[in-house]
């Protein structure tokens, strides 16, 4: 029993149309582009601005938008590909089991576990943090203990995740529904950041528009980037240098548009719509990023930009203190829907995990009335809300950032992968110059998980290896590929 068995990509699609674990199709290209908006557009646009352009990029940050903006363009046409020619649920997990094999799709679909269940985790205390400065503005304060910068519970994340699951597991569609609306107030007032802010923009505050470099204090010990004690390199802010070290910084800004190919098997016409569902967010929302940055370090400079909420408090410092608790209301409703897909996207690579029998088989069972997977929904929930709750999410956020890199890295090697090994598959978009550009895809992530903390690169192996585990414990055994059907169903 090889641990690099493959499933061919038609028994991942056989699969995908068995009775009680199939799921209804009921989404088309414009469903799937506000999904994709709906979960990209959150905590990198509304906070990370900020933090990017006073610590690393001055002016610059548009630019280092535009550096993340491509490498994970690179990738989104790596991740076309392979949603167009195998449209089932699990995204890099079924990609990787395709074509590299059993064990690395296992610890792919464990790795996408930080980029999902810890990114939803890290946006719901995000959430929290805007809800109560947002009550603050109507002087209503919430305990210390409850929310802010320590809690002991962080209650409003904990609440927010429980009900998400709850809408959940109600059905897709209500799903799309009620995130089409949240999206439609959000680029609301995204797009009133941009026109109104135009009214305040000060041409000084480009000056000058790449500051200078200068080296930063050595960050020994395991703060450091790995790149810094790899290769010794000096740490330097501003300049060339700093637009790309924000440009790693940024990259979270950019998460999710790959878990539009999570919802395959829930899309009418996923050879045609989840190439466009994934490239089309992935555009809009790059040039809404430019577009708001720029606005926003041309209001205020860039020294003097909030770290906590940037946009709200340009427009305050502006005079402009309704237009700010507008912005803060988008923000909220903005996070509800990144909370909202991640876990969406986290049930549905479980839920191909489960079917594959790698997990309990019986949790990807399917509600018989609102056809979902509601055990594993409610599941990720709970485990999520409790994340939210205890942990102190700020420190681990990294680990969201390199979990997501790692799987951009390996669905650009399958890529090329599976074009060598399979090439009669029907594939209805594919990858511009292959080898190229998933070539320049690994580059760009790899540079990007160099920049990571030395710490952040620690806890990704120690999680791994829990990973790898769980696998030698549980799955290896059990898995659907060498176990007799019957067998399977008696699990
Ligand atoms: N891209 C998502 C955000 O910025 C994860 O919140």
């Amino acid at each position: 029993m090889s641990v690099f068995r493959t499933k061919t990509v038609e028994q991942s699609i056989r699969d995908a149309e068995g009775g009680e674990h199939r799921l209804k199709r009921s989404l088309g290209a414009l469903d799937l582009t506000v999904f994709g908006i709906g979960v990209i557009v959150g905590t990198g646009i509304f906070v990370l601005t900020g933090v990017a352009a006073r610590n690393t990029a001055g002016p610059a940050v548009a630019l280092s938008f535009v550096v993340a903006g491509i490498a994970c363009g690179l990738a989104a046409l790596c991740y076309a590909e392979f949603a167009a020619t195998v449209p089932v649920a699990g995204s890099a997990y079924t990609f990787a089991y395709a074509t590299i094999g059993e064990f690395p799709a296992w610890i792919i679909g464990w790795d996408l576990m930080l980029e999902l269940a810890l990114g939803a985790a890290v946006v719901a205390s995000g959430w929290s943090g805007y809800l109560t400065s947002l009550l603050k503005n109507f002087g209503i304060y919430v305990p210390g203990s409850l929310a802010g910068e320590d809690p002991v519970f962080n209650l409003p994340a904990a609440a927010i995740v429980l009900a998400l699951t709850a809408v959940l597991v109600a059905g897709i569609k209500l799903s799309a529904r009620f995130n089409a609306t949240m999206v439609a107030i959000k680029l609301a007032v995204v797009l009133l950041v941009i026109v109104a802010g135009l009214f305040f923009i000060k041409g000084s505050n480009y000056q000058p528009f790449i500051p200078p470099s200068h080296i930063v204090e050595s960050k020994g010990g395991l703060t450091a980037p790995l790149i810094q004690v790899l290769f010794g390199v000096q740490p330097v802010v501003f300049g060339v240098f700093g637009i790309f070290t924000g440009a790693a910084l940024v990259f979270f800004a950019y998460i999710g548009f790959d878990v539009v190919a999570t919802a395959a098997e829930e899309t009418r016409r996923p050879q045609r719509d989840l190439p466009i569902g994934i490239i089309a967010s992935l555009a809009v929302c790059t040039i809404l990023y430019v577009a708001v940055s720029l606005v926003v370090v041309g209001m205020q400079h860039y020294s003097e930009l909030s770290v906590s909420a940037p946009l709200a408090d340009a427009f305050r410092e502006a005079g402009q203190t309704w237009l700010a608790t507008l912005i803060s209301l988008g923000g909220i409703a903005g996070l509800t829907t990144v909370v909202m897909i991640l876990m969406l996207g986290q049930s549905r690579v479980l839920f191909a995990m489960c079917r594959d029998n790698l997990l309990p088989r019986r949790l990807a069972r399917v509600h018989p009335r609102y056809r979902t997977p509601y055990l594993i929904t409610i599941v990720i929930g709970g485990v999520t809300a409790l994340l939210a709750g205890f942990i102190p999410l700020a420190a681990i956020a990294e680990l969201v950032n390199i979990g997501t890199l790692f799987a951009f890295v390996v669905v650009s090697i399958a890529v090329v992968v599976l074009r060598r090994t399979r090439p009669d598959l029907p594939r209805a978009f594919r990858t511009p110059w292959v080898p190229v550009v998933p070539v320049l895809s690994v580059l760009a992530c790899a540079y990007l998980m160099l920049n990571l903390p030395v710490e952040t690169w620690l806890r990704f192996a120690i999680w791994m290896l829990i990973g790898a585990g769980v696998y030698f414990g549980y799955g290896r055994r059990r898995s659907r590929v060498t176990v007799p059907e019957e067998r399977v169903l008696e699990n």
